[in-house]
């Protein structure tokens, strides 16, 4: 192992800061296309901008957020009155980061799987993103459980691939966020969800070892141990808080600074009490914390509409607000109700 500029690691434990978490708006062009429809709203530059520049600039929303994942677009995009994003961002202490893959593709010959491609010309990327602002980078690789899935072919190949993504990261002075998502489709039971799990994990932690990428300037974005969306008897929130707690004291090294959940295909109200009930049992070696898209975004999206944007940053806010009191276990679901 590589031992790091501290940099990257004061950056990361400030990313996890107590309290704090990761708003992951780094939509690609097809997805924020597929949630503009959800509402309809047509995906213009425009209007991507617009709604970026709701979510970044609500007023105290910086108590409860410590950094957000910005697109390529967005990166180069700015708020109204002509502040860059990055640097509106930076003037609040929040920190800018970027998605530096290109997405899941098919893995050839293995019917189902896919690789995270983006590896090529990324030192390049990397260096540019830096100078635009980004303090911090992710990289998303993607595992679905299912007969014979996923395959040792499948969980190698991205673990090699997320391992090369972190060492050229730290090399160009950004903490990688290795985001390893065992998709949560499907009927399967919580006991295979932790069994796929923990291997990813296993195989992804061995590879980042064996490239010399130093743990304590790095971030894990992972998947909650949940039963299948379609599973008939779905775990409540004490198991999924105990189930993935085990297979993270099992895989995950405590120099690792923090663990930032991704909220997946979950409610905005499920993702936030199991982090919770994660983070009632505490203290763990690792501070846990969320790094949500949907499960941050979701209200507010709906209450913005297109054109309301004081409905849409109250929305924003109080779900971050909500988050925020999950990381140190003190969420009460009647805070949901409590006024916005
Ligand atoms: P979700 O919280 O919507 O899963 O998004 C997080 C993310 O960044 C997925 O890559």
């Amino acid at each position: 192992m590589t031992v790091i500029a501290p940099e990257l690691e004061l950056t990361a434990r400030a990313l996890v800061a107590p309290g704090k978490g990761i708003l992951a708006a780094d939509e690609s062009d097809g997805t924020i296309k597929k949630r503009f429809d959800s509402i309809g709203v047509e995906s213009t530059e425009e209007n991507r901008r617009a709604y970026r520049d709701l979510l970044f600039s609500t007023e105290g929303v910086e108590g409860y957020i410590s950094g957000v994942i910005l697109y390529d677009e967005t990166i180069r995009q700015e708020a109204s009155d002509g502040t860059p994003f990055p640097e509106l961002l930076a003037s609040k202490g929040v920190i800018p980061g970027i998605k530096v893959d290109l997405g899941a593709k098919p893995l050839a010959l293995a019917p189902g799987e896919t690789i995270t491609e983006g590896l090529d010309g990324l030192r390049g990327r990397l260096e540019e993103y830096r100078g635009l602002g980004a303090r911090f980078a992710k990289w998303r690789a993607t595992y679905s459980i299912g007969e014979n899935l996923p395959s040792e072919y499948c969980v190698w190949t991205n673990a090699h691939a997320l391992a090369r993504y972190a060492a050229l990261c730290q090399e160009a002075g950004i903490v990688p966020i290795v985001e390893p998502e065992v998709l949560q489709d499907g009927a399967h039971t919580i006991d295979e969800s932790a069994k796929v799990t923990g291997r990813v994990l296993q195989g992804v932690y061995t590879e980042l070892r064996d490239q010399r990428v130093d743990f304590a300037g790095t971030l894990l974005k992972p998947n909650m141990v949940l039963s299948g969306y379609d599973a008939s008897d779905r775990a409540g929130a004490d198991e999924v808080a105990e189930r993935t707690l085990d297979v993270f004291y099992r895989h995950v090294p405590a120099a690792v600074p923090g663990i930032v959940f991704l909220s997946g295909g979950q409610s905005d109200a499920d993702a936030t009490a199991h982090l919770n009930a994660m983070n009632a049992r505490g203290p763990h070696p690792w501070q846990l914390s969320f790094s949500y898209g949907r499960a941050l975004q979701a209200p507010a999206l709906k209450a913005w509409a297109g054109s309301n944007v004081e409905a849409g940053q109250r929305a924003y806010y109080h779900r971050a607000k909500l988050n925020s009191a999950a990381r140190s276990g003190s969420y009460a679901p009647e805070m949901e109700t409590a006024s916005v």
